[in-house]
């Protein structure tokens, strides 16, 4: 049951209605329990593939099998009991006057009882560590609680599979750390499956353990962080760039011919790469 694929995609092209090639060749699944992560410079198609996966977007040749179901043969609301897309912007998902009224929205209209509804509320505004703000006016709302009330909005209605579109972009850096760790405890807690795009490569490889890199509309590399995030150039030709820490490493390594077996990713990997370089022994 570990490995059972939810989300298959696999498209041989997708062009929106004035010509644009958004997408071409494009194969990645998302199992049970995963969290993957799509890494793309702006406009390498990161929103387009994530509509995609959510039904919204339906005019490419090829497939997309939701628990082995062609999705453009299923019903909105068989799409939506199960799947739920964060949009970039809180301010185009949010529209109720208030953090309860708006969670509570999907649960209502999915023909719930009272209690239920107010059940399930309380529970998404717990996940999302927001449970002292149900009334608060959203206008009044930080913009990272924002966001945290929209992915309460879907766990209220029970996704199972969330697709997060840039979820840790407008956010200060203490913001993205809690962001990232909210959807690794959704992730590893309750066994929500996730696909995030984003484009922030230093956050990345201190989380997630399967990336695909995505440029100019096709998946270019796949595989876990220390296989995808390869030398500056081919970075740089991705429009993208290695984290900092690598950066760094890459330099001492290549520039000041200091030895390194490999380029760690995060600060951690890097104290201990160094430790090793410099006494030989192991941290
Ligand atoms: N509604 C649309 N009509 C035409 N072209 C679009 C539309 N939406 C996006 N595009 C184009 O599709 C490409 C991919 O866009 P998008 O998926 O938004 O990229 P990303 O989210 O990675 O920034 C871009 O070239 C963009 O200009
Ligand atoms: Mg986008």
């Amino acid at each position: 049951m570990e490995n059972t694929v939810r989300l298959a995609v696999s498209l041989e092209s997708f062009s929106y209605a004035d010509g644009t090639q958004a997408l071409q060749n494009i194969a990645l699944e998302l199992h049970r329990g995963g969290f993957i992560g799509i890494l793309g410079s702006n406009g390498s198609g990161k929103t387009t593939l994530l509509k995609v996966m959510d039904g919204l977007v339906r005019e490419y040749r090829g497939t997309v099998l939701l628990d082995g179901k062609e999705i453009r043969k299923l019903s909105p609301k068989e799409i939506y009991a199960k799947v739920g897309l964060v949009f970039q912007n809180p301010d185009e998902q949010l529209f109720a006057p208030t953090v309860s009224e708006d969670v509570a929205f999907g649960p209502v209209n999915m023909g719930f009882g009272a209690d239920e509804v107010a059940r399930r509320v309380n529970s998404a505004l717990k996940a999302v560590e927001m449970e002292g703000l149900a009334r608060k006016s959203i206008h009044h709302l930080s913009f990272g609680q924002k966001k945290r009330i929209c992915i309460a909005g879907l766990l209220a209605m029970g996704h199972e599979i969330l697709l997060l579109d840039e979820p840790t972009a407008g956010l200060d850096p203490m913001g993205e750390y809690k962001m990232m760790d909210l959807l690794t405890k959704l992730n590893q807690e309750q066994g929500v499956a996730i696909v995030m795009a984003t484009h922030s490569v230093d956050l990345v490889p201190l989380f997630l353990n399967r990336l695909y890199i995505l440029s100019k509309g096709r998946i270019v590399r796949g595989g876990p962080p220390a296989e995808v995030f390869t030398a500056p150039d081919d970075m740089a030709q991705v429009k993208l760039r290695l984290p900092h820490i690598a950066e760094l490493i890459y330099r001492l390594k290549n520039e000041d011919g200091m030895l390194f077996d490999k380029i760690p990713l995060t600060v951690g990997e890097a104290r201990r790469e160094i430790i090793k370089t410099m006494t030989g022994h192991h941290a």
